[in-house]
């Protein structure tokens, strides 16, 4: 029998990619997502991929009664793979308790009421910015956690810790998955990342450059202490990232701690204008950019060991630079 999943935020960029790739798998997806930063038609492009539409609820995690309801009505779930946060770092510093409430507040909700249905298994999206400012990249799972740099990675930290706490108290398992840079879109280019607004990453902003929605790019720095003197970041793809999520599942029962914890990165660093450039070849466009000043809060450079990811999940992450960038653009296009 099909093992069956609930994905909390499976309409959004990294959710909807992940049940792409469970249910290649043959895993039965459940997904309950608010729609708070997706639109519904991701249903019916994931349907357009796979031939098959998931069950979806329109809910929140906040909500203990949306959560009760799916699983009585899907009381052969097994695990869960929590997406549903908000995860804008500029924003969290302005609304940092809509960030606590819904990102904090939301899993322990979620967590409430898995155990009343008596799951005990869950794969959290964490994110690298747990390390902060380090200086020692390739950075591994056993870096010491920093003082978060905003409310959003903050919320991050809290969660990895509320888990940690609940796997020692009950019999959850918890695999903590560790984001680096996750950018590109599906190749089919029928899913991708719908940025709201004004972006703050880097790859949608050059995309939307390109594409003319945006004037131009301003490169944050470019006196750090780096080869170009631009921030280095581990870029990944987020097919590659979804199908991680495949393998962490894999990993429950057979774990050696209730709470374990992955890196998820090529375990390369590329540069901003690194990014830049590769993005102008794959797409034969010139971009627009100017040099502007350091962003405040970014880490000079951070990039992933993958070791642990490598060895024990026997996940590697496969798509170059330049694969993850012309698929953004391909996705660009279709916008
Ligand atoms: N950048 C620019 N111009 C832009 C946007 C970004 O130069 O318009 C630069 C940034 O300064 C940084 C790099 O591009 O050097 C990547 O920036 P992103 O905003 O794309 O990504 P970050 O590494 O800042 O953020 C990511 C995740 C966050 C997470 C953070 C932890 O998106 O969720 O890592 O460091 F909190």
């Amino acid at each position: 029998m099909a093992e069956k999943v609930l994905v909390t935020g499976g309409l959004g960029y990294i959710g909807s990619h992940t049940v792409v790739e469970l249910m290649a798998q043959g895993f039965e997806v459940v997904i309950i997502d608010n729609l708070s930063n997706t639109r519904e038609d991701v249903l019916d492009r994931i349907a357009q991929i796979t031939g098959q539409k998931p069950v979806y609820y329109n809910g929140d995690v906040c909500d203990a009664n949306d959560l009760e309801k799916i699983f009585a009505e899907h009381s052969d779930i097994t695990s869960v793979i929590h997406f549903a946060a908000y995860k804008a770092v500029g924003e969290s510093v302005e609304k940092p308790l809509e960030y606590y409430r819904n990102n904090v507040g939301g899993m322990i909700t979620l967590l409430g009421q898995m155990k009343k249905a008596n799951i005990e298994r869950i794969v959290f999206s964490s994110s690298c910015t747990v390390y902060g400012d380090t200086d020692r990249s390739p950075v591994d799972e056993s870096s010491p956690i920093a003082q978060a740099a905003s409310p959003y990675g903050n919320t991050k930290i809290i969660c990895e810790d509320i888990l940690r706490d609940e796997s020692v108290a009950s019999s959850l398992s918890v695999v903590s998955l560790r984001y680096f840079n996750p950018i590109g879109a599906h190749p089919s280019a029928l899913i991708g990342e719908l940025p709201l607004g004004v972006p703050n990453n880097l790859v949608p902003y050059i995309t939307q450059t390109a594409a003319g929605i945006r004037e131009q790019l301003t490169v944050f720095g470019e006196d750090y202490n780096t080869a170009d003197g631009t921030c280095i970041r581990d870029y990944i793809h987020v097919v590659d990232l979804a199908k991680a999520h495949v393998m962490a599942l894999q990993r429950f029962g057979k774990m050696d701690n209730r709470f374990e914890v992955f890196n998820l990165g090529t375990g390369n660093g590329n540069s901003v204008l690194e990014v830049v450039q590769t993005f102008e070849n794959v797409s034969d466009t010139k971009l627009n950019y100017r040099i502007g000043p350091r962003r405040a809060g970014d880490v000079e450079q951070i990039w992933a060991s993958t070791t642990k990811a490598n060895d024990i999940l026997g996940w590697k992450a496969e798509s170059s630079l330049e694969e993850m960038l012309r698929t953004a653009w391909a996705w660009q296009q279709t916008l």
